[in-house]
């Protein structure tokens, strides 16, 4: 049994928290750390545990604690992750891996010296049409991969702490890391170019005190092999949440996802056929998330490499940078 301690339980920490707690085989939720006394006793009423810490130094301590879920704000990632390698125990680690390059890399050596397992939360690529997926273009039914396309639009208010793009990259790196890490995926391959257009279209009373906050943003990347790859971010949107990929290929494509609540049909009174939009990530990606902890454990349990790793982590996160300096500087950036 891996035993777990949740590191940050607030939104998406709640998802990883309720999986680890009843769905996962072979791992255990045995303690939950935050410093916020609200977000504590929230996750205290809906998961019974050992051990409650508000501090992570004391959580990681615990001998009991065989692997941490890091769920925090993305600027405590980097910390937390280091102290947890240091003492030995294993780390899942939400994504954007850390805010930039030489702090992955700090992470990374970490991981490798203490020998622990580092696993990045890129749930896409457990979800089960993105895994069809992957299989249909490896199994080279769709010829050569030439272009690969991804769509994330979010339907929330940003918070206001992601108006300053100096301290959160912005969707970019909160939310568009998703689509950067589906382009490597299928591709199989690392960018070298970037190109970013983008501006603030829905919070116009923000635009004076954070004239560098975009919310919707259009990127260009050509692949070190000559593959081409699009992302299409938008947040804010309003009528829902809507995540698509289209990979094309020489003799073929494959489309992920459309923009409904998938599977539900609506017959009303007045004699429509109405099919409800998608309205969150946690219920898009439900099961990508019990497939990717559960993916977690597995890997500490048989000592075998997390599918999705520090390197995938980080150059994401190489890739958030560029795509924001070509943003804010107006130019293609180059990738070495
Ligand atoms: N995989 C995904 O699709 C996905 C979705 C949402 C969020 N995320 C990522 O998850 C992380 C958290 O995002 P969120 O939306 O859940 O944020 P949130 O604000 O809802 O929750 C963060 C929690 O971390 C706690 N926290 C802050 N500092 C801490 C510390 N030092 N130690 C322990 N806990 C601490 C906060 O009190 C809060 O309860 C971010 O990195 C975000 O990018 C990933």
């Amino acid at each position: 049994m891996v035993n777990i301690c949740l590191i940050g339980t607030g939104r998406a920490g709640m998802i990883h928290g309720r999986n680890m707690a009843a769905k996962i085989k072979g791992g255990k939720l045995i303690a939950l750390c935050d410093p916020s006394e609200e977000s504590l006793t929230n996750a205290q009423k809906e998961l019974t545990v050992d051990y409650i810490y508000k501090d992570y130094r004391e959580a990681i301590e615990n001998p009991e604690v065989d692997a941490v879920v890091v769920v925090t704000p993305t600027v405590c990632h980097k910390e937390i992750v280091i102290a947890a390698a240091e003492a030995g125990k294993h780390v899942l680690c939400e994504k954007p891996l850390a805010m930039d390059e030489q702090e992955c890399l700090e992470m990374i050596q970490a991981a490798e010296t203490n020998n622990i397992k580092l696993q990045v939360g890129f749930m896409r690529r457990f979800d089960e049409s993105f895994q069809e997926a992957k299989a249909i273009v490896d199994s080279g039914a769709i010829g050569e991969v030439v272009l690969v396309k991804s769509l994330t639009h979010g339907p929330s208010e940003p918070k206001p702490w992601m108006y300053d793009i100096s301290q959160s990259n912005g969707p970019i790196g909160e939310v568009n890391s998703h689509d950067l890490d589906t382009l490597r995926w299928f591709t199989g391959s690392e960018a070298i170019s970037i190109y970013s257009i983008g501006g603030n279209f829905r919070s116009p009373e923000v635009r004076a005190e954070y004239p560098d906050y975009y919310d919707t943003v259009s990127m260009n990347l050509q692949f070190s092999d000559g593959k081409l790859g699009a992302v299409d971010g938008a947040q804010y949107v309003q009528y829902g949440y809507d995540a698509r990929v289209e990979i094309l290929g020489t003799t073929g494509s494959v489309l992920i996802g459309d923009q409904s609540k998938h599977k539900l049909v609506v017959a009303n009174q007045q004699g429509e056929i109405v099919r409800p939009a998608m309205h969150s990530w946690t219920y898009l990606f439900q099961d990508a998330y019990v497939a990717e902890d559960q993916a977690f454990v597995d890997c500490i349990a048989a000592d075998t490499e997390p599918l999705v790793n520090g390197y995938d982590g980080m150059m994401a996160v190489k890739l958030v940078h560029a795509g924001l300096t070509s943003l804010l500087e107006k130019r293609v950036v180059q990738i070495d």
